[in-house]
């Protein structure tokens, strides 16, 4: 076995050696992004993928991640450390159950949040992510139906900000679900001074508490921004070590879990271990397909919304 930065060597020379470049999401361990090219969101990662020149994409993140990665640059060999890290939101919406939502509202835009399997993207007139869903859906006519799945919070959110009705599919993030009010106030409590942020696939009584809500990269540039010298993080606690390499005088507290539910953490995000890594890159394996015609049926959605987030 390897110590951490014995395998990070590896992992770098690797990267030359096959003309790779490593993307991580921003909940991923730290010893990961600490070997990534490129460290983002869901949209700054997808973006990345689409315009990468690399021959060999590893993705350091779910498995829709990949796949995402994979229908926009269907060229290049797209490896994931671990091709069973799936993203349980992307899974609880399959893509039968989500037809039958769109047949029973006829004449409805369906968008899709990118935490969705290609199959049910594909089911989809457009996508979003946490960062672009308020601008994608102001461009939606006011008099036009949305149903929007599958993240309830994030939709709940997006209908609240922008005052209308949008019809919800029922689906959450376990992770961001687990916080709860009376956790959050206890904290604040506990830290007075302390700025409360949250990600919006927190349930809105988290977010009514919150000085500041938005997607991962909206959260971590607010912390810079902020004259606050704490912050309370209510999201996936991976994003820590980035906001505080870029603000090392700050100090930021995880948001407490719920005790009877305490899974604040991202378990598929973090099966994504150095070890797995370096073997992924060594083997040429897991490799990331999509068949066609999904890849060209996933990709249509894919590409009206960064169309719309230009
Ligand atoms: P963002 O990367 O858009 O903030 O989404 C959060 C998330 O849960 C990713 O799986
Ligand atoms: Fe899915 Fe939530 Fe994990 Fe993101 S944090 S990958 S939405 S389970």
């Amino acid at each position: 076995a390897f110590s951490t930065t014995g395998l990070q060597e590896r992992v770098r020379a690797l990267k030359k050696e096959m003309h790779a470049v490593i993307l991580a999401h921003y909940y991923t361990l730290p010893e990961i992004q600490e070997v990534a090219d490129i460290v983002g969101d869901s949209l700054a990662l997808a973006r990345a993928a689409e315009t990468v020149d690399a021959e060999v994409i590893v993705f350091a993140g779910v498995y829709f991640m990949g796949e995402t990665a994979k229908i926009l640059n269907p060229s290049r060999t797209v490896l994931m450390p671990d091709r069973n890290a799936g993203c349980p939101l992307a899974d609880s919406c399959p893509e039968e159950e989500f037809a039958e939502f769109r047949r029973r509202h006829p004449g409805a835009v369906a968008i899709t949040y990118i935490n969705s399997t290609a199959a049910t993207k594909a089911q989809s007139d457009i996508t979003c992510t946490s960062s672009n869903a308020l601008s994608i859906v102001r461009q939606i006519p006011p008099d036009q139906p949305i149903i929007f799945g599958p993240d309830r919070n994030l939709g709940d959110y997006i209908a609240r900000q922008l005052g209308r009705d949008i019809i919800l599919w029922q689906g959450f993030c376990y992770v961001h679900e687990a916080y709860r009010a009376d956790m959050m106030k206890t904290a604040q409590r506990e830290h007075p001074g302390a700025e409360l942020i949250a990600h919006p696939e927190c349930r809105r009584e988290v977010l009514e508490l919150a000085s500041f809500v938005g997607s991962t990269q909206a959260l971590l540039d607010y912390t810079q921004k902020s004259p606050s010298e704490a912050f309370i993080v209510a999201t996936e606690p991976g994003i820590l070590y980035e906001m505080q390499r870029r603000s090392p005088g700050k100090t930021f507290i995880p948001a407490p879990r719920d005790m009877t539910n305490p899974r604040s953490v991202c378990t598929q995000m973090k099966q994504n271990t150095l070890e797995k890594l370096y073997r992924c890159m060594l083997e040429r394996s897991p490799e990331i397909t999509v068949p066609e015609p999904l890849l060209s049926a996933a990709l249509k959605p894919i590409r009206r919304m960064l169309d719309m987030s230009a």
